[in-house]
This record gives structure tokens, C-alpha cells and sequence, in this order.
């Protein structure tokens, strides 16, 4: 069985220094906060290329804590897209805000920056921009239309640990960047995890009180906050994947080459790679109008393919809005995620594309 993502494998390949590191914590006696969170904070604000990293208990959370940070709440508008992950349009909404979703573009299916103008009110705060499948969205528009409009910009880069907008790490280039360590991510811990980075002191330093009941000082809340704190046991597991990050990316982007190279040709719509920017393939993302039948052909021979998302999040019961965004409802009905994990092997991505082209015939 071929699956779409396998994170039993990443422990397989660095068991002896996951086990190591995991030993150090459960030796230690400190759990909560302590040297792993630090130092991993320190090393994975180095690797972006910020200031600060602050490390928090999931990437919802991180979007959650970076827009109250930046004062954002209730009676504002925040503009995201729709074609995301739920858990983008659920931390805008934990705030209190209300979270005001814009179309994609039909060829990167990030943020369409020729749609934020329109959705932007008097009181629009911020944009929730979404790096999805591994590749940034278009940064320079968006952020030109913040800088005329005075708005602030959260980068979602839940799907692109390590990925490239020009010469910057995607996360560094908005007000504040926000992470998950979820463990199928690029970078995953064992568990739930989360960072928000920033290059802002003031900022930084409100997450940080945030996180943990708004205290800079140990049981006095400043502001109230919440309860959302990366641990010990993750952040030393962190500290040994990142130090991989790039080679497991490296790998990702060999498979990538892979599908491309044999799959163009097909019926399928291949995925497009930004100019000047780079893709660490989170997911390999097809489109192909009979989607479902190639699905279950690949199911019948043993491959999982998944879809990244069957529902855009505006016609989602809790969040339906009468909305009609077209590109995003289009390409729902036509999207694939096909295997994509650093370990998977050769002869597995080849089974893969033999399918498909047998598929296609
Ligand atoms: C685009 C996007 N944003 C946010 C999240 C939320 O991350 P988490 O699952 O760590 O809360 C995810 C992952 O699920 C995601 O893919």
C-alpha cells in the first residue's frame, strides 16, 4: 500500500537521534518551556531568517495568537482565502473577527491579489496570506495592497517550511509568520506544535505573554491570554528534524521532478512552480476533470491519493456565507494530492505514475 503522506517513516529514518533527544527531556525534569523551546526557538528564527520565534501549542494557535497580538478581534475583518486548510478561517474566527474569504488564482491556487481589493472594508485589519501545497503566494501584490490599504499581514506558512520567495524565507516577509508542526508537515514533530516568528520585538514579546496567560512575570496576567505552549518533549524532536529540513525538502522536490517529468503529457493539469521562488512540495497537487474515477483506479491498485480540500471552507456548514468564489469551487471537483513524502521510494513514486499513465490511456 502506497499512502499520500507517512509520518512513521520520518521517525524510522532519524530514530537514534529522536530517542537521544527524547531521553535528554525525560532525564531533565522540565517539560514546559525550558531549554529545548528555547534553543529550538533560537535556531528555527536563525533558519528563517527573523528575529524572534515564539513556540506555541499548534498552527492554529499560532494564527490565532499572531492576529491578537497585532490587536485584531472582535468587530474586524480579516481577508483570507477559502481554499485552505479550515483550521486558517477557524483561528481568524477565534478571535473574534470575522474572517472575509477572496478567490484564488487559477494557476498558483493561492490568494488572487486582483480579488483583495474588493474585499477589503473600513474594517478590514489584516490579510491571512496562505503558502499553500508548499509554495508562497504572490507576495510582492499582496503586500503592496497592505502597504496602500495600512493592513497587517499573517503569513500562513503551515504547508511551507523552508520555501523561498525570492531571496527570503517565506515567514519573513509579512508583520508576522505562522507555523505547524503538525507531523505530516515539512517539519513535524510527534505530536501538535506551533510557531509564530516575527521580527518585531513588541510583537514577539506579546505572543510570548500571550501564550501563557498573558504573564511576563510568572503568575501576574498583563492581558489575558491563553494557554498554548509548545513542549520540551517537541521541541527537542524538532530541534532534530530541523537540522534535516533541508535534505527532506531536497527529497520532496526529486519525487516532484519525477511526476513532472512523466506525467506531463497526461490529462492531468501538472502543478506550477513560481518564478524565482521555490516549491518544497508539502503536496503534489493535480488537477483532472475525472478526479474521483482516477482516485478510486489508483485506490484498486493499492495507491492512496487524497484530496486537499473536498470543501472549499465558505460552503462548510459552520461557516457557509453565501459567497460564490468560482476558481475555488471549480477546482475542488478537480484536485489530487498525489504521494508525496520525503522517504518514498523510487519504485514506489514510479508505481504511481505507471498507474496514472495506464489510467490516462
Ligand atoms: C494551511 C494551514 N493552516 C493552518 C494549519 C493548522 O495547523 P495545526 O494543525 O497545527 O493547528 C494547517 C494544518 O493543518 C494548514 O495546512
Amino acid at each position: 500500500m502506497i499512502l499520500c503522506s507517512n509520518p512513521a517513516f520520518q521517525y524510522q529514518s532519524y530514530e537514534k537521534e529522536i530517542d537521544d533527544a527524547v531521553k535528554r527531556v525525560l532525564k531533565s525534569g522540565w517539560f514546559i518551556l525550558g531549554k529545548e523551546v528555547k534553543s529550538f526557538e533560537d535556531e528555527f528564527a536563525k533558519y528563517i531568517g527573523v528575529n524572534f520565534a515564539k513556540g506555541v501549542g499548534s498552527g492554529t494557535d499560532a494564527i490565532m495568537l499572531a492576529l491578537k497580538a497585532l490587536r485584531i478581534g472582535t468587530g474586524d475583518e480579516v481577508i483570507t482565502v477559502s481554499h485552505t486548510a479550515v483550521a486558517t478561517v477557524a483561528a481568524i474566527e477565534m478571535t473574534g473577527a470575522k474572517a472575509v474569504m477572496a478567490d484564488i488564482d487559477e494557476e498558483f491556487y493561492t490568494l488572487d491579489p486582483a480579488k483583495i481589493e474588493a474585499a477589503i472594508t473600513e474594517r478590514t485589519k489584516a490579510i491571512v496570506v496562505v503558502h499553500l501545497y508548499g509554495q508562497s503566494a504572490d507576495l510582492d501584490a499582496v503586500m503592496q495592497i497592505a502597504k496602500k490599504y495600512k493592513l497587517r499581514v499573517v503569513e500562513d506558512c503551515a504547508q511551507a517550511h523552508g520555501a523561498m520567495y525570492k531571496n527570503k524565507r517565506v515567514g519573513s516577509i509579512g508583520d508576522v509568520g505562522c507555523f505547524s508542526f503538525y507531523p505530516t508537515k515539512n517539519l513535524g514533530a510527534l505530536g501538535d506544535g506551533g510557531m509564530v516568528v516575527a521580527n518585531d520585538a513588541e510583537l514577539a514579546e506579546r505572543v510570548e505573554m500571550l501564550r501563557q496567560y498573558g504573564w511576563k512575570q510568572r503568575y501576574i496576567s498583563e492581558f489575558a491570554g491563553v494557554n498554548s505552549r509548545l513542549d520540551e518533549l517537541q521541541a527537542a524532536i524538532l530541534r532534530v528534524k530541523i537540522s534535516h529540513l533541508d535534505a527532506d525538502n531536497a527529497k520532496r522536490m526529486r519525487i516532484a521532478e519525477m511526476y513532472d517529468k512523466q506525467l506531463c503529457g497526461t490529462d492531468l493539469i501538472l502543478p506550477k512552480k513560481r518564478k524565482d521562488c521555490s516549491h518544497v512540495y508539502h503536496l503534489y497537487v493535480v488537477r483532472m476533470k475525472k478526479r474521483d474515477e482516477l482516485m478510486q483506479y489508483m485506490k484498486d491498485r493499492e495507491i492512496m491519493a487524497a484530496i486537499h480540500y473536498p470543501l472549499p471552507v465558505h460552503l462548510q456548514p459552520a461557516y457557509k456565507n453565501g459567497q460564490k468564489l468560482e476558481v475555488t469551487e471549480k477546482i475542488a471537483k478537480e484536485i489530487l494530492s498525489l504521494p508525496m513524502y520525503p522517504e518514498l521510494g523510487d519504485a514506489e513514486a514510479q508505481k504511481t505514475i505507471d498507474v496514472i499513465k495506464e489510467f490516462c490511456k
